[in-house]
């Protein structure tokens, strides 16, 4: 008989809890019990950050990224990097998906770092200033614009290399190379053309690069540290040449339509509103940061595969003199020898395959979606890899191989081939970065042949890839 109670009771118990696990069940979205990728959480509160930055300083930014596609899926893998928990993801087909759900599924997003470097994306968020940061650019680098900043270029690239380059034997090309960009921005961005005050913000900008990706500990001697310090000292000049364009502005001394700096003091948005002038400043210093770091590290890659590789070196001359020569002395290039230099420019894709400036970019998670059959919590950060298909064989064959012929006829398929990025979000400035890189190459093969001076020199990711002695060579003028 107390069997026959206790049997009782246990079908009631089952029954009770069947009827509301059924219950639960059917009004239960699929995230409440969520099938999130594979992936490891890592250590605590650091997670996998330490991995995720020390595989770049080690030079193989990559490794961070192919032992987890290897672990755990090609597509995507769970992880937490810069205290935030986060999914990477792989491959083509990923890439697709990130950049074309840009506001649907994905938004804007930088690490706490990066926000707490620029106050102003505190005030709003990162999805509010990188929109009224896209709607400032399109006038200055709208194609009429771009064309009319060639010969600018040239003619900046050509006193560069006559007072830095001519007359050395022996040179460091990659603090050279961001003394080119970071020029061309002050001049093209702010008309800033005093070299003397060019190179007083060099220093700070070199802070500022290390410590923007880095762990967000905000202590005395820390790269983020140091990076807030640097990040307030250019804000500080930044302001005082704002201030000076207002005055100039008012008394006609400056134009409204000279630069990017007169746009942004001139330009209201739809409320009437017009930017303070410390919002400026942080767009300012966002765009020098993103505008010429990125294009000196390619410019110095440039450099490097160039002495390693003579064939290569010797077609890029070719095309080059081939320019030269059809211009008479003294004469600028312009927007249709830029368009002839059509194998220099494929050198240059090879470079940003191999050693992308950019490793990749963040979004957020605007709701809770699922991919591949993985769910993607709302407010999860995402991460997009340049590697996982610029050296994923699938994609390039032998992919450690320079060989700027990958870029010829139909060129590396959809969403493989992406150092600026893709869709809505994709780099604004890469049609400026195109032409800064060709006048670059342009005026340095006409000059030189050269040699590198630590054949087996290490490259460091942090967060930009350089050589570890910044590239020193021994330069070869060609005769007159
Ligand atoms: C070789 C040079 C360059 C490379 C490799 C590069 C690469 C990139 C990449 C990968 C992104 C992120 C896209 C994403 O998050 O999906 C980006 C964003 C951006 N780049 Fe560049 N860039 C270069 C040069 C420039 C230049 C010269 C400028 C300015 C004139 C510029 C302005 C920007 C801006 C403003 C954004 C943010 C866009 C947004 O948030 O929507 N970049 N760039």
């Amino acid at each position: 008989m107390e069997h026959f109670y206790l049997s009782l009771l246990l079908l009631f118990v089952s029954l009770v809890t069947l009827f509301l696990f059924l219950l639960f069940h059917k009004h239960r979205s699929p995230f409440s019990v969520p099938n999130l990728p594979p992936g490891a959480p890592g250590f605590p509160v650091i997670g996998e950050s330490l991995e995720f930055l020390s595989t770049g300083w080690k030079g193989h930014p990559e490794k961070f990224i192919f032992d987890r596609m290897i672990k755990y899926s090609s597509d995507l893998f769970k992880t937490s990097i810069l205290g935030e928990r986060a999914v990477v993801f792989c491959g083509a087909a990923s890439n697709k998906f990130i950049f074309s759900n840009e506001n649907k599924h994905v938004a804007a997003w930088w690490p706490d770092s990066v926000n707490k470097i620029f106050p102003t994306t505190m005030l709003t968020n990162s999805k509010e200033e990188s929109k009224k940061m896209r709607k400032l650019l399109p006038q200055f680098l709208k194609p009429e614009a771009l064309q009319r900043y060639v010969p600018i270029m040239d003619s900046l690239a050509q006193t560069h290399f006559s007072s830095l380059w001519d007359n050395h034997t022996q040179l460091t090309v990659y603090p050279l190379a961001k003394r080119y960009t970071f020029s061309l921005a002050c001049r093209l961005f702010m008309s800033v053309e005093d070299e003397n005050h060019v190179a007083k913000f060099e220093n700070p900008f070199q802070l500022l690069a290390s410590g923007i990706i880095s762990v967000p500990i905000d202590l005395p001697g820390t790269p983020f540290n140091k990076a807030i310090q640097a990040a307030n000292g250019i804000r500080k000049k930044l302001l005082e040449i704002i201030r000076e364009r207002k005055v100039n502005l008012g008394e006609g001394k400056a134009s409204p339509t000279q630069d990017i700096l007169s746009h942004m003091l001139l330009t209201c948005d739809e409320n009437g509103q017009f930017m303070t002038e410390f919002d400026i400043a942080d767009k300012i210093l966002g765009l020098l940061i993103g505008g010429h770091d990125t294009a000196s590290a390619a410019c110095t890659f440039v450099v490097k595969y160039l002495a390693e590789l003579p064939h290569i070196y010797d077609k890029v001359y070719q095309e080059q003199m081939e320019i030269t020569k059809s211009k008479s002395p003294g004469e600028l290039l312009n927007w249709d020898d830029i368009n002839r230099m059509k194998y220099s420019w494929s050198v240059a894709c090879e470079v940003l395959r191999i050693a992308p400036p950019l490793q990749g970019g963040f979004r957020e998670a605007l709701n809770d979606f699922t991919f591949n059959g993985f769910s993607i919590p709302k407010g999860w950060k995402l991460y997009w890899s340049a590697h996982s298909t610029h050296k994923n064989p699938e994609y390039f064959g032998e992919p450690e191989k320079f060989d700027p012929s990958r870029f010829e006829g139909e060129g590396p398929a959809p969403y493989t081939f992406v150092p600026f990025g893709g869709g809505p979000r994709m780099c604004p400035g890469k049609e400026y970065a195109r032409l800064e890189i060709l006048v670059f190459m342009h005026n340095l093969v006409k000059r030189f042949k050269w040699q590198k001076i630590i054949p087996d020199e290490k490259i460091i990711v942090d967060p930009l890839p350089i050589p570890a002695n910044n590239l020193p060579i021994r330069l070869f003028p060609h005769k007159p």
